[in-house]
């Protein structure tokens, strides 16, 4: 708030500090009360910091002050210095709260859909891309600023360790909302001609081909981006394009038809080393680095593994009361002290909430956690890796126990 220095003393309280809003060597003057009643403390701070005036005045001193502060420019802005409280600090909380939590549709309960964890969203229209419900699966409420993202359509980026969950929470999403999903993985062969499309020629006539991105902007599907930091400079520019909220899509190979996003629409993607992920950087090896005028164009969201417990449900659901509660939390100490070694860095493989999943399922099969763990562990990673996952799994299983 900045107020005219000389309309401070029809104030009761002239005290504040007046800055110069246009000459940035100015400095600023801070008025306080000083301990002496009726005196003011008046202080000046040239702009480089040095604090060489600081001294008591009278009302009608202070008053003259005021008159050739504001003739020279100066303004007050309220509560400015270091050790003043900021100006409605403690209403900000109030009415923030007041108006938290009043996204339209779900004040006045138009939003008519499916309830996914804590939110209200629309139906999808169904079709062969539908993913299969995985009844196991546990919306955490700490996904919910995700799901009201999507009812918004925004623009969202997961990122976080391999097999944390990013792909499934979307599919998920989608299979509760029967909305058909495709993916689109960067790390691996996909050109942009798959991403965009391309001309063939069939039966003598050349045929454009939708790439996956038309696709579903003209079908009204959602994508997932998988690995968006593997992406090829050309596909991050087409991407960059759709990611306003109704960007449309310039097919210039196709004599610049323009794709309009069908309102049901969403643009995901997810990522393992990108921004506050940067620091397991060496972990993704060929990763590239995406620059933060990218990274504003999305909500990024960070998706941590489960927790002990939450995977420990997660295996309950699964397999029901072939897993006792005792059995469900020891496999998620397991693979909670595996993920511990990996970040270490002592373990060079990830260990996944499926890796998990899939151990499990064998040894409840063979009953034998050892020899379930070869071809659903062992046999995917390096002799390192097996000699310290097999002394975790016997520090938390004891074989002849
Ligand atoms: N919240 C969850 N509830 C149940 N299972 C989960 C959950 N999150 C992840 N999983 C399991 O972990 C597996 C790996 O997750 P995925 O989404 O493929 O990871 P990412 O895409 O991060 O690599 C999923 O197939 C699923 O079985
Ligand atoms: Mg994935």
């Amino acid at each position: 708030m900045k107020v005219p220095a000389a309309n401070s003393i029809k104030d009761d309280d002239p005290t504040g500090t007046y800055h110069h809003p246009t000459d940035v060597t100015a400095g600023q003057w801070t008025v306080s009360p000083s301990e002496r009643p009726h005196l003011y403390r008046i202080r000046h701070r040239r702009a480089n910091g040095e604090q060489h005036i600081d001294t008591v005045v009278d009302y009608d001193n202070l008053k003259a002050k005021l008159l050739k502060w504001d003739r020279e420019g100066f303004v007050r802005r309220e509560h400015a210095g270091p050790d003043e409280k900021p100006i409605h600090r403690s209403t900000f909380m109030r009415d923030l709260l007041e108006s938290a939590g009043q996204t339209p549709g779900e004040r006045d309960g138009s939003l008519a859909g499916t309830r996914v964890g804590n939110v209200a969203m629309p139906h999808g229209n169904g079709g062969p891309f539908v993913p299969a419900v995985n009844r196991a699966y546990l919306f955490a409420p700490r996904f919910d600023n995700v799901l009201r993202d999507i009812v918004e359509n925004r623009r969202i980026l997961l990122i976080g360790h391999t097999g944390s969950g990013k792909t499934s929470l979307i599919e998920q999403v989608a299979a509760h909302t029967n909305q058909g999903v495709l993916r689109s993985n960067m790390n691996g062969q996909t050109t942009v001609g798959d991403f965009v499309g391309f001309w063939t020629v069939k039966g003598g006539e050349t045929l454009w081909v939708d790439g996956v991105l038309p696709t579903a902007m003209r079908e009204g599907l959602w994508l997932i981006v998988d690995e968006v930091d593997f992406a090829e400079p050309a596909i991050l520019a087409v991407l960059t394009a759709v990611l306003e909220p109704g960007g449309r899509l310039l097919l210039k190979e196709k004599g610049n038809e323009i794709v309009a996003p069908h309102p049901s629409f969403r643009l995901f993607a997810t990522a393992n080393a990108v921004g506050s992920m940067g620091q397991y950087r060496h972990l993704y090896q060929g990763a590239n680095v995406m620059n933060e005028a990218f990274l504003d164009r999305w909500r990024v969201y960070r998706i941590d593994y489960l927790s002990r417990d939450e995977e420990a449900q997660v295996l309950l659901r699964t397999f029901g009361r072939r897993v006792s509660v005792q059995m469900a939390q020891t496999l998620a100490a397991i693979a909670a002290d595996c993920r511990e070694a990996f970040m270490r860095e002592d373990l060079a493989s990830a260990f996944s909430t499926r890796r998990l999943l899939d151990w499990t399922e064998l040894m409840l099969r063979t009953g034998d956690p050892e020899v379930a763990a070869g071809p659903t562990i062992y046999s995917k990673v390096g002799a390192e890796d097996v000699a310290l996952i097999r002394s975790i799994i016997q520090h938390h299983i004891d074989p002849h126990g």
